[in-house]
């Protein structure tokens, strides 16, 4: 039983930190880690799940099934900001006292054991590869109607995945299933576009990691005006009377509105992935995290506040708010900016995930716990090129059949779980490690790391009940996993 939680000393984590020819690239300073933190956090969440947190969410016979914030939900993104900053804190400490590419993967094999690592490795699909099939799928969407803005229209059948077909309330797409073109008696129901772009999200990996990063900040530039346009265009075309009532289904649509929501704020804790090729990682990584989520948490305060004043929050229900909340205010031709800014923005969301799950695949397989493959570094980029390979795949072929809705809730509580883990992770360390040089400390920590747990698992607790049941099969499939391959083949218990 030891043996599960055998602790991985971090002595050996930073391994990494000298750079060899078999070693990642250190090319990434603070500056471009702030602009991955907002490449990472600024996409689906805030075009699109920001309009269900607000108005809520009905089933096919009209009965709510999740309550909305309405108005409140700028309480929603102040919990939400809360409870990421403590995280944040926490993140920031490990990630700069074991800059290493596994992120929460590595941390808790320092702190938590073996065991829990793996479960924190594999429940990390939830939130990088799973989280990035949502976001395609919703970049497929905006990229729709970009197109139909300028009068080209893609067949229905070649831009909606299958499972969102079986699952829609919505006649039309429901009906799909009649109408699609039938091979062998099976409806062709595709998505397109979201396979394509992870096909071409993947390859941009592939040609290494500064292009990434380049291409990044110029991502980020445009979402960020695109989003300042929808602020300064909307603050004319506030009505008080939207306001009322401020908060329709009180702190339980606050808390169930925060759970969907939380989607927005993923992705600042992605730029750990990159500590093994980040210059100075000791002060840049603490500085891209939590200057990255600040800057969010502005952002999207003042987006709700004024999306919810220029649109009763009861019609914000459908797949693109700010652009109906534009359309409202009566700015009719704007509305293909912001959807070219979701685009922008979602690809942004895409890389950044894309990055961050080969590299967490690349950590585990170079501790044994995945086929020594995983571990490969192409030889001239220095990419894990076969793990960047294998997660377009795996990416690029759920989001071809697969539904929005039915991974944002997977990849909210994956994420909130890990969340909750490092942050059990610093307090444990405190004791275990005490004299470890901390060039980042979590302040208060007994307060800050407590705190951080409870609201990770409060927000957790915003979420049905189906979620919890499908959460918990994953990691039932993972713990199998583990005890078929990882225990027998982990490098740290083989030294014992
Ligand atoms: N925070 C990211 C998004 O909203 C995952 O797309």
């Amino acid at each position: 039983m030891r043996q599960l939680f055998k602790r991985k000393p971090i002595a050996e984590l930073l391994v990494g930190e000298l750079e060899t020819p078999q070693s990642l690239k250190r090319v990434l300073g603070a500056g471009d880690l702030i602009m991955l933190a907002i490449g990472a956090v600024i996409g689906a969440g805030i075009f699109g799940a920001i309009g269900t947190a607000a108005a809520g969410q009905t089933d096919a016979a009209g009965h709510m099934v999740r309550a909305g914030a309405g108005p409140a939900l700028v309480f929603s993104f102040l919990l939400l900001g809360v409870c990421c900053a403590l995280a944040g804190l926490c993140y920031a400490e490990l990630a700069a006292m074991i800059p290493q590419a596994g992120s929460a993967y590595a941390y808790s094999y320092a702190t938590l054991g073996e065991l829990i690592a793996w479960i924190i490795g594999w429940d990390l699909i939830l939130e990088y590869a799973v989280g990035n099939v949502a976001v395609a799928i919703s970049w497929g969407d905006y990229f729709k109607s970009f197109l139909g803005a300028f009068g080209v229209h893609l067949p229905d059948f070649l831009t909606t995945g299958y499972r969102t077909a079986l699952l829609s309330a919505d006649p039309a797409t429901h009906g799909l299933l009649d109408t699609a073109p039938h091979v062998a008696g099976i409806p062709i129901l595709i998505n397109v576009p979201a396979f394509v772009i992870v096909g071409l999200i993947t390859w941009l990996l592939l040609l290494g990691v500064r292009e990434s990063a380049r291409t990044n900040n110029v991502l980020v530039v445009i979402k960020l005006l695109v989003l300042g346009l929808f602020i300064v265009a909307g603050l004319t075309h506030i009505h008080a009377e939207n306001y009322t009532p401020f908060s329709p289904n009180g702190w339980r649509g606050i808390h169930q509105g925060a759970a969907i929501v939380f989607f927005a704020y993923i992705g600042f804790d992605a730029i750990s992935t990159a500590a093994e090729e980040t210059k100075n990682p000791q002060r840049n990584l603490p500085i891209g995290i939590l200057a990255g989520l600040a800057i969010c948490t502005l952002i999207y305060v003042i987006v709700g506040a004024v999306l919810t004043g220029i649109v009763k929050y009861s019609d914000l229900g459908v797949a693109d708010p700010l652009a109906k909340a534009l359309d409202v205010a009566g700015y009719k031709t704007v509305g293909w900016i912001v959807s070219l800014g979701a685009i922008v923005s979602m690809s942004a969301v895409l890389l950044v995930f894309q990055y961050g799950q080969p590299r967490i695949f690349f950590a585990m397989a170079r501790d044994g716990l995945l086929p020594p493959w995983a571990a490969k570094i192409s030889a001239n980029r220095r990419v894990p090129y076969i793990t960047t390979i294998v997660t377009g795949a795996f990416v690029a072929l759920w989001a071809l059949i697969g539904d929005a809705n039915e991974t944002y809730n997977l990849t909210n509580i994956g994420t909130l779980f890990a969340f909750a883990l490092v942050s059990a992770g610093v307090f444990v360390l405190r004791f275990t490690e005490p004299d470890r040089p901390r060039p980042f400390r979590v302040p208060w920590f007994w307060v800050t790391t407590f705190v951080s747990v409870v609201l990770c698992i409060y927000v957790m607790l915003g979420l049905p009940l189906e979620t919890w049941i499908r959460f918990g099969v994953w990691l039932a499939i993972g713990l199998a996993l583990y005890l078929a391959y990882g225990f027998k083949h982990s490098k740290i218990r083989q030294k014992l």
